[in-house]
C-alpha cells in the first residue's frame, strides 16, 4: 500500500494464514506424525505457551496474579477516591506483562486503527509494498504479534521511548526506531520506493496505535522482564563456523533449509522466513550482529524450544547465519572498509571480515544472484 492509508486493503488481511504457517511450523518441529495431535491440542488450546495465541491473540502464561480485570477494577475505585491505590501492572505468575487479548480491540474508530497496525505487523510485504525489500515481516522477529517475552516485544518498546540511541547518537523516538527497522530489517533499499514510509506516514500512526493499545497499564520508563531480547554472554570458546554449522543442520535446516532460504507455499507466501540471501535483513540490522542474534535465537529458536540450545550452541549457530552474504548496509556510500571503520567497527559482526577466503559484507541483490547464476551456466 501508499503512505496514504487504504483501510478496506486491510481489513481483507487474512490472519487465518499466519495461523496456518504457524501449524505447519509445529507439524516440522514436532514431526509429521505429530501433525494430528498438534492440531487437535492447537485446536483444543491446552499449549498454552504455544503459537495457539497467534490465534486467539492470547498470551496465557500460567495464572495471572494480578489480571486486567482486577486492573479495570482498580482504576474503577481509584477515580472514585483517590485515597485508595492506583492500578497495577497486569502481570502472570511467571512475572511477565500481560497484553490485553486480541478479542478486546474495540469497534470503534480507535480499534480500527489498531487492527490495521496489527495486519501491517503481521503481513508487512503485502500491507506496505511500496516500502518493504525483501520477504519478511516484523512478526517473524518479534513473535506471537509483538507479544511474546523475549522477542523484543511491543509493549517493552512502548513504554521506552524517545531514547537515545549509540547507533544514532541521538534521541529516537518511537516512530524513528521503526523507521530503522524498515531501514535495515525489511531492507526499504530494494523497496519500488526505495526508502522507509516518510515522517508521519499512516503506516507509523497505526503501528504505534497498535503498540499504545498492547501497552495498556505497562509502566513507562522501566525495562520490563522479558523487554527486548536476553543478553548472552560470549562464551569462553568464542565462536565457530564449523561449530555453527552442525548447530544449524542438527536444529534449524528442517524449517529454514539447508540454503537458508527459508520455506515459501505458493498460497499462503513465506511460512519459513530466510536467514540470509537477498530476501533476508541487510548488513545494516540488529539481527545481523552475532550477540543480537545469539540472544533472539537463545529465546526463541528452534521455534517452540525456546531456552534448549547452550549459550555456546546459540553463538555459533548466529555466526553461521551471519557469515553469509546478505543486502548491503544502506550506510555504505563509500568502501566497504570505510563502512566497516565508521558503523561496524566495535561489533560482533562479520562485515568487512574474511569468511572462507572471501570478503563478506559487500551485499548481495537479487540482480546479482541472476547475474552470477549466469556466469555458472555459461
Ligand atoms: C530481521 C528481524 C527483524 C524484523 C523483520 C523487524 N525487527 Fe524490529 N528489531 C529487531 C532487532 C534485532 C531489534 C533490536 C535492536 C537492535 O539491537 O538493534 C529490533 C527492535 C525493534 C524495536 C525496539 C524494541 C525495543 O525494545 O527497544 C521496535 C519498536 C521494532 N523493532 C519494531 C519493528 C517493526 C514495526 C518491524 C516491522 C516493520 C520490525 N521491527 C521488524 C529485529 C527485527
Ligand atoms: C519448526 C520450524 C523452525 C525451526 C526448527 C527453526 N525456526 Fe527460526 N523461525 C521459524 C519461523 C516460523 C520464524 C518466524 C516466526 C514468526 O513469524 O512467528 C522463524 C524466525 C527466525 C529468525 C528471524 C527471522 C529471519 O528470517 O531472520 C531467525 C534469525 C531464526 N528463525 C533462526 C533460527 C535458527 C538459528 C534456528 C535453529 C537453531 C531456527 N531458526 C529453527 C521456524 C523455525
Amino acid at each position: 500500500m501508499k503512505d496514504n492509508k487504504s483501510s478496506d486493503k486491510f481489513e481483507t488481511a487474512k490472519p487465518q494464514r499466519m495461523s496456518g504457517a504457524r501449524r505447519l511450523a509445529w507439524a516440522a518441529g514436532l514431526g509429521i506424525v505429530l501433525f494430528g495431535v498438534g492440531y487437535a491440542i492447537d485446536s483444543s488450546g491446552l499449549l498454552s505457551f504455544s503459537f495457539t495465541s497467534q490465534k486467539t491473540g492470547t498470551t496465557q502464561i500460567g495464572n495471572a496474579v494480578y489480571t486486567r480485570e482486577a486492573m479495570e477494577s482498580d482504576r474503577g475505585t481509584h477515580s472514585k477516591d483517590r485515597t485508595t491505590p492506583t492500578a497495577s501492572t497486569p502481570v502472570g505468575s511467571d512475572g511477565y506483562y500481560l497484553p490485553p487479548s486480541e478479542k478486546s480491540i474495540p469497534e470503534t474508530p480507535y480499534g480500527d486503527a489498531v487492527r490495521r497496525g496489527r495486519a501491517i505487523f503481521l503481513e508487512t510485504p503485502s500491507q506496505v509494498s511500496d516500502h518493504v525489500g525483501n520477504t519478511l515481516s516484523c512478526v517473524n522477529c518479534h513473535l506471537d504479534a509483538g507479544r511474546r517475552e523475549n522477542s523484543a516485544p511491543m509493549w517493552g518498546a512502548y513504554v521506552r521511548y524517545p531514547a537515545y540511541r549509540g547507533k544514532t547518537k541521538s534521541i529516537s523516538t518511537l516512530e524513528d526506531r521503526i523507521t530503522g527497522c524498515f531501514t535495515y530489517s525489511m531492507n526499504a533499499q530494494a523497496s519500488p520506493s526505495g526508502k522507509p514510509p516518510a515522517a508521519g506516514s499512516d503506516v507509523y500512526r497505526d503501528l504505534m496505535t497498535y503498540f499504545y493499545w498492547m501497552s495498556d497499564g505497562a509502566p513507562t520508563g522501566e525495562k520490563m522482564p522479558g523487554a527486548g531480547y536476553p543478553k548472552v554472554k560470549k562464551p569462553e570458546q568464542g565462536y565457530d563456523l564449523i561449530r555453527g554449522g552442525k548447530v544449524y543442520a542438527q536444529n534449524c535446516a528442517l524449517c529454514h533449509s539447508a540454503d537458508g532460504q527459508g520455506q515459501r507455499d505458493s498460497e499462503s507466501g513465506v511460512v519459513f522466513p530466510p536467514l540470509w540471501g537477498p530476501d533476508s535483513y541487510n548488513w545494516g540490522a540488529g539481527m545481523a550482529r552475532i550477540d543480537t542474534a545469539a540472544g533472539f535465537i537463545k529465546a526463541n529458536m528452534p521455534l517452540g524450544k525456546p531456552f534448549s540450545l547452550t549459550d555456546q550452541e546459540a553463538w555459533d549457530v548466529a555466526a553461521y547465519l551471519n557469515s553469509h552474504e546478505r543486502p548491503k548496509d544502506p550506510r555504505q556510500t563509500g568502501t566497504l572498509e570505510e563502512a566497516r571503520l565508521k558503523f561496524h567497527k566495535d561489533e560482533e559482526s562479520y562485515y568487512g571480515k574474511e569468511v572462507s577466503g572471501k570478503i563478506v559484507g559487500g551485499g548481495v541483490s537479487h540482480e546479482q544472484s541472476l547475474a552470477r547464476a549466469v556466469e555458472r551456466s555459461d
